[in-house]
C-alpha cells in the first residue's frame, strides 16, 4: 500500500471508530462537507479533515478532545468559518470540533452588566441580547451576521468600534476553556478583582485556537452609545485625517469609529454598487467617521462650529455631516461594500496591518509605491480602521496572472511589505490574526525570545502538539 493510502486508511478507520465512540455525535465525512467545514474565509489552502463533528456541550469536546489525544488525532476548532487568517483551516487529515451548536445566550446579569455565552453564539445575536437588556456589547465586525464569539476571543477580534472599546480582550470577564487532554477550566469566573497571579484567561485571547478550545464565557456589556453623529470626508491627504483625529481628542469629543478608505476603493464601490458620488471630485482618501454627542446639545454646537472652521482653515474641501440615519446608512455604505465589491472583482490577497498613528501617512505613501512597483498600477485597495492604525492592504490578482503565480508573488512581496512595517515598527497582524497565512513572517512582528515563549507555552497546554498544529507558529523551528 503506498503512503498515501495507508494515510487515508488510517484517516477512515479513526472517523469509524469515532462514529462508534459517539454515536449521538453529528459527524459529517463526506468530501463535499469535508471541503465545507475544513475551511474559513481564506481561499488559499486545500482543505483536508478527515471529518466534522458538532459536540453540543462542553463536556462533549471534552470527551471528543480526550478521545483523539488518546489517538494521537489532531483537530482543528472551527466556528462561523468567517477568520482571515487561515486559523480554521484543516489541510492535513484534522479533525474539525465545529462549536456553532454550543450557540446558547443566557439571560444578561444586568446588575453584573454581564452575558454568560456558550462559543457558537452569534455575534450579532449577542449584539441583541444586549441591547433588549438597554446594554451594548460593543465588538462590531463586517462579519457580525456569522462570526461566532469563539473565533472573536480566539483571534482577539477587533473591528469598526476599537477606537473606543478595545478588542475583544478588554470585554472577557470569565473564559470556559477545554484543553486538548479532555480538561475543562474555567478562568476568573464572575470576578472583576481578581488579583491571583498569572491571568491564564488572557493566554487563551489570540491564541487562535492552539492552546485549547474556548468553549464559553461570560462577557462584559457597557452603556450603548447615546447619539452618533455621522461624517463623510473628502481628504486631500491620509496626514489630514490624523490631524483632524488629533483636533478631535483635544475637544474631548467621544470618537465611535474612525474609518478610511482609498480612492481606488471608492472608485470600486461606486463601480459595484453603483452609489451615486457626493463629492464634486476625486481626493486621495475618504473618511467616514462618528462622534457620540450624549444627546448634548453644546456638544453637538462644538461639533458644528468645528466643522465650519475646517472648511474656513481649508483643512477640507468637501465634507458632510449626516442630517438623518438615512445619510448615516449611505455614508457607511462605502466603508461597509468595499469587501464585498472586491470579492465581486477579483481575486483578493489580503492584508491587515498596524502601524503607530505617527508613521501612517509616510508608510502609506511608500506602501503605494511598492505596490504599484509589485503589482502595477491600480492593483492596491487600502482602506481600514484609521483611528487604530489599522490598514488593510489588499491586492488584486491582475486578469493576467494565473492564481498560483499571484499567490507566490503576494508572498515574495509579503516579506518587502513586512519590512517596512518592521520600519515604521508596526504590526504584520493588527486583527486577523497569524494562522496558516503569516505564520512564516511571525518574525517580522514578534522577536526570537517572544517565539521561543511561545512555543514553550504551547507544550505547556498542548503536549503531544495536536491543538490546531501549524497554525500561528510554523512547524519544526
Ligand atoms: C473589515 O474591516 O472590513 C474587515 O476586517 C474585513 C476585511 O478586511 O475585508
Ligand atoms: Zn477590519
Amino acid at each position: 500500500m503506498s503512503g498515501v493510502s495507508s494515510i487515508l486508511k488510517k484517516r477512515m478507520e479513526f472517523v469509524a471508530e469515532l462514529k462508534n465512540h459517539f454515536p449521538s455525535l453529528e459527524c459529517l465525512d463526506s468530501a463535499a462537507d469535508r471541503e465545507h467545514w475544513g475551511r474559513d474565509w481564506t481561499r488559499f489552502h486545500t482543505p483536508a479533515p478527515c471529518a466534522a463533528v458538532f459536540p453540543r456541550t462542553s463536556d462533549e469536546v471534552s470527551q471528543i478532545l480526550k478521545f483523539c489525544s488518546e489517538k494521537g488525532q489532531a483537530v482543528v476548532p472551527s466556528g462561523g468559518l468567517t477568520g482571515l487568517g487561515g486559523g480554521a483551516v484543516a489541510t492535513g487529515g484534522e479533525l474539525v470540533v465545529n462549536l456553532s451548536k454550543l450557540s446558547r445566550i443566557e439571560p444578561v446579569d444586568r446588575a453584573a452588566g454581564t452575558v454568560r455565552v456558550g462559543a457558537g453564539a452569534i455575534t450579532k445575536k449577542i449584539q441583541d441580547s444586549a441591547r433588549e437588556a438597554g446594554l451594548y456589547w460593543p465588538i462590531d465586525l463586517a462579519s457580525a451576521g456569522s462570526s461566532q464569539i469563539g473565533g472573536n476571543i480566539a483571534t482577539n477580534a477587533g473591528g469598526l468600534h476599537v477606537i473606543r472599546y478595545g478588542h475583544v480582550r478588554r470585554w472577557i470577564q470569565s473564559l470556559e476553556v477545554v484543553l486538548m487532554s479532555g480538561e475543562k477550566l474555567e478562568l476568573n469566573g464572575d470576578l472583576d478583582k481578581n488579583n491571583t497571579g498569572y491571568d491564564l484567561r488572557n493566554i487563551f485571547i489570540g491564541s487562535e485556537g492552539t492552546l485549547g478550545m474556548v468553549t464559553a464565557a461570560t462577557l462584559k456589556l457597557c452603556e450603548a452609545p447615546r447619539e452618533l453623529k455621522t461624517f463623510l470626508w473628502a481628504l486631500p491627504s491620509l496626514k489630514t485625517g490624523i490631524d483632524v483625529l488629533g483636533e478631535l481628542r483635544s475637544r474631548s469629543l467621544m470618537i465611535h469609529s474612525y474609518e478610511v478608505l482609498s480612492n481606488n476603493c471608492f472608485e470600486l464601490v461606486h463601480k459595484c454598487q453603483g452609489f451615486a458620488k457626493p463629492f464634486s471630485k476625486a481626493a486621495p482618501y475618504y473618511l467616514v467617521f462618528e462622534v457620540d454627542t450624549f444627546g448634548a446639545a453644546d456638544v453637538s454646537e462644538t461639533l458644528e462650529k468645528w466643522m465650519e472652521s475646517c472648511f474656513e482653515r481649508g483643512v477640507v474641501e468637501e465634507a458632510f455631516m449626516a442630517s438623518s440615519p438615512a445619510d448615516a446608512r449611505s455614508f457607511w455604505a462605502w466603508r461597509e461594500n468595499i469587501t464585498e465589491s472586491l470579492s465581486q472583482t477579483a481575486k483578493v490577497y489580503k492584508n491587515d496591518l498596524a502601524v503607530p498613528l505617527r508613521e501612517i501617512a509616510d508608510f502609506a505613501a511608500k506602501l503605494e509605491k511598492q505596490a504599484g512597483a509589485w503589482f502595477g498600477e491600480d492593483r492596491l485597495f487600502l482602506f481600514g480602521h484609521l483611528g487604530d492604525g489599522s490598514l488593510h492592504v489588499n491586492l488584486a490578482k491582475p486578469d493576467s496572472m494565473e492564481l498560483g503565480e499571484f499567490r507566490a508573488l503576494c508572498e515574495k512581496h509579503n516579506h518587502e511589505l513586512f519590512a517596512l512595517v518592521q520600519t515604521h515598527k508596526g504590526s504584520i497582524a493588527a486583527e486577523h490574526g497569524i494562522g496558516l497565512l503569516k505564520r512564516e513572517f511571525l518574525h517580522y512582528s514578534k522577536s526570537p525570545g517572544e517565539i521561543r515563549l511561545m512555543r514553550s507555552l504551547k507544550t505547556v497546554f498542548d503536549p503531544l502538539g495536536l491543538m490546531n498544529p501549524g497554525k500561528l507558529l510554523a512547524p519544526g523551528r
